[in-house]
């Protein structure tokens, strides 16, 4: 056997592992990859695959890859005789390394790997040291897009622009823990024909636009349905409107001045939900790209793409029905056109190598045809896999108690800031009922019910899969058993106390202290603990929250079977398992972090 050609998946994937900090299946697969020498001289290598196996298996991890090295020399003049043979190849020709305590072939040629315990309690008493941030994925992107909340000027921001605010700034606050650049985009919807009619309505409603100011303008919501209640009924004001779209776009500046009046309206109110949200945004709309766009869309025309369709111009797309429409039939622009443009600005102006955009699930089909034009530009590479990348992150609908979509009694849509102000009350209500206003001063009691409440409404949308649509209740979500925010951070609170009430200076111990698992409670505790990064990773490429709660629920189940099973103050372990406390309570609050939830510490 000689070395092979290495694939270039391995090349990148080799490249991502000299930084493997923390993460187990890297950290085995590198190992693993050593062994990958032993393929036919001139074949490709297979990547080393290795899983972490289910709870209460005897082993922690699997590998895969004799099975996958049988399938390149097997009818090759092999001495093997099978998998199970490449297997025991495999582990034989395996380096020694502290992290593992065995291996051994299981079944068809699985490579079962049992870590050692005394690596793992030495990697956990490291992070206790290092700080959580050492056990952050690393990713091979160095510069991202997010673009989320994106709401639209004047119309409604409902509870889908709920979701998309709390899914990308989770998704955001992974790319940033995994040491990524992210820019946060608010991708508002500043631009386009409603902004005739509004504006038309408020020079009736507002001679002196100067004198207009927030409270005069009432809810935006109102004034929206108003002006188009009188746009659908009266042609003389639809003229108008029309005619006020052409000025504002033409730049003249008393248009451009109404128009930013109200833009700034809005943005005070989708300020007021960031800010209680604690999500941190930066607002580019969509008038933003309008210096670009005729540029852009001529760089496509140039190339060949654009074609002439019922008098607009349109991209014509593989597998759609549709073509993508780029210039409507009046020389405007559109959706696409800007979201294009905005691609080519990430791209090539920013300089991004993956671009995520956060919405419903109804708007796939227009981002699969925009990133699909992009591909045809030549903008993308042809596998949407390989960086730079795009990726539309869906989710779907919220639903009422009733089955229906979300609404509360007074309106037909659901104001965000109300939302948030009941979960509040009703978090502070529960906790009156525990006696803890008499417990605590009204801050910590403000705090707490903010902290529970945010955090509730927050988890209960990041649980779901993105995809599904779920159901919200406040009831469920408030409650302090099962998977919800509540019984996490109590749990997490709990922690805390255990540690406050041993009277030990946890940081000293930290420093001194040796941490063991020899219990198996406090292995499979531990084992959990340094998944952590992987899960991270995991939750990253995959774009998917879900697996962080997933997994933190998890850890607080494995913490309350261990504190169930183990001692911990007054026992001989006492050190060893307080540092466990400790390292279980980082993790959790780096968790709660991730998704943008304020923990507590005391209940
Ligand atoms: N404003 C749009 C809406 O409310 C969402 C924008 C999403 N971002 C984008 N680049 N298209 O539906």
């Amino acid at each position: 056997f000689a070395f092979a050609t290495r694939a270039k998946s391995l090349a990148t994937m080799a490249a991502v592992n000299e930084e493997c900090t923390g993460n187990l299946k890297r950290q085995l697969a590198k190992l693993f990859d050593v062994s990958l020498k032993l393929t036919v001289p001139g074949e490709p290598s297979v990547e080393p695959l290795v899983a972490a196996s289910a709870p209460g298996k005897f082993e922690d991890y699997q590998c895969n890859n004799a099975m996958g090295l049988w399938s390149i020399i097997k009818g090759k003049g092999t001495q093997f005789k099978g998998p199970p043979a490449v297997g025991q190849a495999l582990v034989k020709s395996l380096p020694t390394s502290e992290m593992v305590e065995s291996c051994s072939v299981a079944g068809p040629g699985f490579i079962n790997v049992v870590l050692s315990p005394k690596w793992m309690a030495k990697s956990i008493e490291n992070m206790l040291i290092d700080g959580v941030d050492t056990w952050a994925p690393s990713l091979p992107v160095k510069r991202a897009v997010v673009d989320f909340s994106s709401p639209n000027i004047a119309k409604e921001m409902h509870v889908g622009h709920l979701r998309s605010t709390i899914i990308g700034d989770t998704i955001a606050r992974m790319l940033e823990f995994s040491k990524v650049e992210v820019l946060r985009r608010n991708h508002v919807g500043d631009w386009g024909t409603q902004f005739g009619m509004l504006i038309e309505y408020l020079f009736e409603k507002f001679p002196d636009t100067d004198s207009v100011t927030e409270t005069a303008i009432g809810d935006l919501q109102v004034f929206y349905k108003a002006s188009k209640h009188k746009f659908d009924l009266d042609e003389e004001f639809k003229e108008k409107a029309q005619q006020a779209v052409v000025r504002l776009q033409g730049g003249d500046p008393l248009y451009r001045k109404a128009w930013a009046k109200i833009c700034d309206i809005s943005r005070t109110e989708f300020a007021m939900v960031y800010q209680r949200l604690r999500v941190e945004l930066e607002e580019k709309g969509e008038s933003f790209y309008n210096p670009y766009i005729s540029k852009v869309i001529e760089e496509l025309n140039t190339k060949g793409l654009v074609e002439e369709s019922e008098g607009a111009r349109v991209i014509f797309l593989e597998g759609f029905n549709i073509p993508l429409m780029v210039v409507k039939s009046d020389g405007g622009f559109n959706y696409a056109s800007t979201d294009l443009t905005a691609l080519w600005y990430r791209l090539n102006e920013e300089k991004a190598e993956w671009i995520i955009y956060v919405t419903d699930v109804g708007q796939q089909q227009h981002f699969n045809m925009f990133f699909k034009a992009a591909r045809k530009a030549g903008w993308l590479p042809e596998n949407d896999e390989t960086y730079p990348r795009v990726n539309h992150v869906g989710f779907g609908l919220v639903l009422g108690e009733d089955g229906k979509r979300f609404r509360t009694r007074a309106t037909d849509v659901v104001r965000l800031v109300d939302l948030l102000d009941e979960a509040k009350t009703r978090s502070k209500i529960a906790l009156v009922e525990h006696g803890k206003d008499k417990e605590w001063t009204p801050e910590e009691l403000d705090q707490t019910a903010e902290a529970i409440g945010y955090g509730a409404v927050k988890y209960a949308d990041l649980k779901n899969n993105r995809l599904t649509n779920y159901t919200f209740s406040f009831d469920q979500m408030l409650n302090d058993k099962g998977n919800t925010a509540v019984y996490l951070l109590y749990a997490h609170a709990r922690i805390c106390s255990i540690i406050r009430k041993s009277g030990k200076d946890i940081d000293e111990l930290k420093k001194t202290g040796n941490l063991a698992l020899d219990h198996p409670d406090e292995r499979a505790l531990g084992l959990h603990l340094l998944r952590f990064a992987e899960t991270v990773e995991e939750a990253c490429t995959n774009l998917l929250p879900s697996v962080l709660c997933e997994y933190l629920y998890y850890l607080s189940d494995y913490y309350t079977r261990f504190y169930s099973n183990c001692q911990v103050n007054g026992s001989p372990e006492e050190t060893s398992r307080l540092l466990l406390c400790e390292a279980t309570a980082i993790v959790m609050r780096k968790c709660f972090h991730l998704l943008g939830i304020t923990p507590v510490y005391k209940i």
